[in-house]
């Protein structure tokens, strides 16, 4: 059983009343008031508490008061608790789950979910009795903005194995995933415009190993497994820059009508979409069509970073009409910081990772989400001996992805445009799920706290006592996380 004070992320107030509240196989989940909604939620904890304790956990509309054996979750609440807030209160009794909308109904079952899980006694389908810890918690996020990034390009993932990674994200109450779909390395999400895209530039991948694609469906299945859990889907087409696959793939997008080799490194910078080329505007008006007809979220992710190989000037130009364009078809675009150096209107969105182009993004007054590469990217090493990792931004040990504060990051950027932070996971080094899973716990967890919790309420000393007992956990759960030694691990 997790103690109720050991909550990743720490929610806004915790009362315990150290009690406990016992699960049995009589148990049920009352839903008010029965809707699609109310019921969809309550199927998702149904499955996993049946998972988890072998129980049958039917479901039941319209309580008429308190439970005396069960779960009720209810959309009558208070509604200052918001579009992702929730009340929790565990009594010995029953447990009341309320919130105003879906989607706290859902982050107050993730809370619950920790709470059950981890009693060293409980292992999994033989144990008779199932105890969560009484009290009550209020809980609402400070960012709207909570962020991961998988970069499915160097390496590509298969659907099961980004589905595992929206489980994670989903746990700890992270509610964007974007998909890094296209780099040098590789086009991963099929174009019915451009089939080459895939058919070439999907068939590589770093060092010749993790090449493929998805399909329409595939990807429609992953928006779909992502929005049952409230995360919305970010795709990213990068561009002008990180793009050698698809030029490898159209000769006819080069400026000298020849298609480049596939490649297999890890270097950046090289590459360039043909900018004075109307053919250049065509694809990309195909592309950002065909995915914003596959995306049902607002957002779509045009990169825009590291263009070393594009003419300054040209650049600039390019991102203003890139911006007309997915506006063209009903997104907002978000873009890494580079793109603040165009002209870009209001509602465009700009992901800070290196924090040089902060005070262009400030002055456009556009919101920004937080990736800063020193605390926030997954990717980074822990220390000299991580097996994984690249250290290019320096060594990332759990305390530095913990240790900082959005609003005093960088002078230039007020609170008020931080839509909120965003964990990115690039794979040059990364071949296997549990290769991912090694260098996002316990940082993963870090980030979820900054992007939820409040600030006044955070601290290093409590999150590492912790994130220890997330850590047994994640070993019940076969996570192969890392062990850092700056936690003391049960
Ligand atoms: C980046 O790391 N190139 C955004």
């Amino acid at each position: 059983m997790l103690k109720i004070e050991n909550l990743i992320p720490l929610p806004v107030f915790i009362a315990p009343t150290h009690n406990e509240f016992r699960l049995d196989a009589a148990a049920q989940i009352f839903i008010a008031p029965a809707t699609t909604d109310t019921l969809r939620v309550a199927n998702f904890l149904a499955d996993d508490l049946r998972q988890l304790t072998g129980y049958a956990w039917s479901i039941v509309a319209e309580p008429t008061g308190r439970s005396h054996n069960g779960i009720i979750l209810s959309l009558h609440a208070d509604p200052s608790l918001g579009d992702e807030g929730y009340e929790l209160n565990i009594a010995s009794d029953g447990i009341l789950l309320r919130a105003a909308k879906p989607a706290g109904l859902f982050y107050g079952i993730q809370t619950l979910r920790q709470l059950v899980v981890g009693a060293p006694e409980t292992s999994a389908q033989t144990a008779t009795t199932w105890r969560v810890p009484t009290g009550s918690i209020r809980d609402t996020p400070r960012f709207v903005w909570r962020g991961a990034m998988l970069d499915v390009a160097r390496h590509f993932f298969k659907v099961e194995d980004v589905k595992r990674y929206i489980d994670w994200l989903a746990r700890y109450k992270l509610n964007r995933l974007h998909l890094h779909l296209t780099d040098d390395q590789g086009w991963r999400i099929e174009i019915q415009a451009w089939p080459k895209l895939t058919a070439i530039g999907g068939s590589s991948g770093v060092n010749g190993k993790n090449s493929g694609y998805y399909t329409q469906d595939e990807y429609r299945a992953l928006v779909q497994y992502a929005a049952e859990r409230f995360i919305t889907l970010v795709p990213e087409i990068d561009t002008p820059g990180h793009t050698n696959a698809a030029l490898a793939s159209y000769a006819e997008l080069n400026c000298d009508g020849v298609a480049r080799e596939l490649y297999n490194g890890i270097e950046v910078g090289f590459s360039s979409l043909c900018l004075d080329q109307e053919i250049t505007y065509q694809f990309l008006d195909d592309v950002i069509r065909e995915l914003a007809a596959m995306t049902p979220g607002a957002y779509l992710h045009l990169g825009g970073d590291e263009a070393h190989a594009t003419d300054k000037g040209a650049y600039i130009q390019f991102i203003e009409r890139l911006e007309t364009i997915v506006r063209k078809h009903g997104k907002r675009m978000v873009g890494w910081e580079e793109i603040a150096q165009a002209k870009i209107p209001a509602q465009t969105i700009v992901q800070i990772w290196r924090g040089d182009h902060a005070a262009a993004a400030a002055q456009s007054d556009v919101g920004v989400i937080l990736s800063p590469a020193k605390h926030a990217y997954l990717d980074m090493q822990y220390n000299e001996q991580s097996p994984l990792g690249l250290h290019w931004a320096g060594y990332v040990e759990v305390q530095d992805a913990y240790n900082w504060e959005p609003a005093t990051l960088l002078p230039d950027i007020p609170e008020r445009n931080i839509l909120g932070i965003e964990a990115p996971l690039w794979s040059e080094t990364l071949l296997t799920l549990d290769d991912i899973a090694y260098m996002t716990f316990p940082r993963l967890t870090a980030i979820a706290e900054i992007g939820w919790s409040p600030q006044a309420a955070r601290n290093w000393d409590s999150y590492r006592k912790r994130v220890a007992a997330h850590g047994a956990q994640w070993a019940q759960m076969g996570i192969p996380f890392y062990r850092s030694p700056q936690i003391d691990w049960p």
